[in-house]
């Protein structure tokens, strides 16, 4: 927030709304408060910034947190303001790091005063769905109790409409959007799954698209993020990757990135193999005798055990259809 700005507030009368204090409703002069706001924002992007990518996740915060911010001061001019739901989709592959998302989320909306507890209460289909008729709405509602002040995550949140109309999962569905409207501000949902599946969910039920106002995706991981997320998980744990090693993680990562495997994981897959490296240094520096401080630091290429064979055979796969298209445009 920019000085002259504060200091054309100087002198307000702040009025407050609501019987709970928030430190928004304090008086705009207090420019001490406000700057502590400020304090918040950069503790928020913070966090944020700890994580690789997930460019779209950060704006939407940085969004709410401004129309928050917008909206506060509104209510101090006695100007209308907004009650936005903050109910999100979170759609992507595995490992993208929804779930984690989910939870850094309510955090900051405990920071931004928007959520009491920013707790994150992760649910699945057996979680709502009941066995027999009634059972699904109760345990539905007990789980949006628990998550009162705080998110409610469901994830494979498209499982539920898996049975079609006959199938529990559909009261889970009906429950679920009632308690949005009735419990508008005491809870945040965000219902996540993959990309294809999440999208069939929402045109399933022609009423849902428009409850979840914020959607946001979380693509794949490139090799240089992949890459990035494992240097970041190795200094994390205190480890240093040899030149060699490095080189060979940065290309089996590009090869990793390259397969396009449906089932592959992104940042599951990198934690795994992060922690297989160092268990294989472990099994090392056993057989090598008393390590020094720099041996335990150090993880070597031979640390990390990946299928070679299947890495050479793609590679020489690659050159060759390389060469070929190569040949096919006419440059070699
Ligand atoms: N951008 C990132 N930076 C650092 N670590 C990440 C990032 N994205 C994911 N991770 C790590 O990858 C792992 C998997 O992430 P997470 O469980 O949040 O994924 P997910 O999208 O919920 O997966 P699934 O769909 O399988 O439930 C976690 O250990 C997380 O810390
Ligand atoms: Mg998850």
């Amino acid at each position: 927030m920019p000085d002259t700005f504060i200091s054309k507030q100087k002198g307000q009368i702040n009025v407050v709304l609501n019987q709970e204090e928030h430190a928004y409703d304090k008086p705009i002069s207090d420019q001490k408060e406000m700057l502590t706001h400020h304090v918040s924002l950069e503790k928020i992007e913070e966090k944020l910034n700890h994580f690789i990518g997930m460019e779209e996740v950060k704006k939407t915060v940085r969004e709410i947190y401004a129309w928050l911010y917008v909206n506060r001061l509104r209510s101090q001019y006695h100007l209308k303001t907004e009650n936005q739901a903050l109910h999100m989709l979170f759609k992507g592959n595995p490992g993208t790091g929804k779930t984690t998302v989910a939870r850094l989320l309510g955090e900051l909306f405990q920071d931004m005063e928007v959520l009491s507890k920013g707790h994150l209460i992760e649910a699945e289909r057996a979680d709502l769905v009941g066995e027999y008729i009634g059972q699904t709405a109760q345990k539905t509602r007990e789980l949006v109790r628990k998550a009162r002040g705080g998110i409610l995550f469901i994830d494979e949140a498209y499982s539920l409409a898996r049975g079609g109309e006959k199938d529990f999962g559909k009261e889970a569905i009906d429950t679920l959007v009632k308690q949005m409207e009735d419990k508008k501000d005491e809870f945040v949902l965000i219902l996540a799954g993959y990309l294809d599946e999440m999208d069939q969910f929402m045109e399933m039920n022609p009423g849902l698209p428009s409850r979840f106002p914020i959607q946001i995706s979380f693509p794949n991981y490139n090799e240089h993020e992949l890459a990035h997320i494992t240097n970041q998980m190795i200094t994390e744990h205190e480890y240093k990757l040899t030149s060699e090693a490095r080189k060979k993680l940065e290309r089996h990562l590009k090869l990793k990135f390259n397969q396009h495997e449906k089932t592959f994981s992104n940042g599951r897959y990198v934690r795994n193999l992060v922690e297989k490296m160092i268990r294989q240094q472990a099994v090392r520096l056993l057989r090598e005798g008393v390590p020094d401080r720099l041996a335990l630091l150090t993880i070597r290429s031979t640390d990390i055990t990946i299928e070679e064979s299947k890495e050479k055979l793609y590679d020489a796969g690659n050159s060759h259809r390389d060469a070929s298209m190569a040949t096919q445009r006419g440059t070699l």
